[in-house]
């Protein structure tokens, strides 16, 4: 499994390939949340290269097959973690948890993700998040809100 950050705003072809597997990813926590009003069920390609924080993708060969987006501030907050269904527990998640917690030295990070989607709650809680709250954001649509102290 090969690493890297390549801004998807510099090549509209590496862009689409992304919002592929966004889209395949995000359909996999909608099945389990019950609702596809997800924002990254709802972005299209001008959305997902508007986002100017740090991405970091996994690739198998030359295969994309994973990746996180997250935002540096004095707390880091993770935007996204997303690994293709047909390539989902293979660790490929958690290494880009290790790599997002590497690139966010002496920050918490904060994470909002369905309180109803276990596979992104052990995600996090396995790499030292814990819960903060849970809120209803829509009818129905409850997530829950998580930080990993620095
Ligand atoms: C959540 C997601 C990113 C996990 O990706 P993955 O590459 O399959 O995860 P990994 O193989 O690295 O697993 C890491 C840990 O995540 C948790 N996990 C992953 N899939 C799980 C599942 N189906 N059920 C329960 N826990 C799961 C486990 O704690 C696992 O550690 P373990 O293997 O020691 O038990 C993936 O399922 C996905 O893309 N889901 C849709 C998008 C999403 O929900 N993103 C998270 C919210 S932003």
């Amino acid at each position: 499994m090969i690493l890297s950050a390549p801004d998807p705003a510099a090549d509209p072809y590496f862009a689409a390939a992304l919002l592929d597997l966004q889209h395949a990813a995000f359909a996999i926590e909608a099945e389990l949340v019950g609702s596809r009003r997800l924002p990254p069920l709802l972005e299209d390609v001008v959305d997902l290269t508007a986002f100017r924080g740090c991405w970091v993708m996994a690739w198998d060969g030359t295969t994309l097959v994973g990746a996180a987006a997250w935002q540096l501030g004095d707390v880091a907050e993770i935007v996204k973690v997303m690994v293709h269904p047909e390539h989902h527990r293979r660790g490929i998640a958690g290494l880009l948890m290790t790599e997002v917690i590497a690139r966010s030295p002496g920050r918490d990070l904060v994470v909002a993700t369905g309180r109803d989607n276990p596979p992104g709650i052990a995600l996090y809680s396995k790499h030292g998040f814990v819960a903060e709250g849970d809120e209803e954001v829509e009818p129905g649509l409850w997530i829950r809100r998580m930080r990993r102290s620095a």
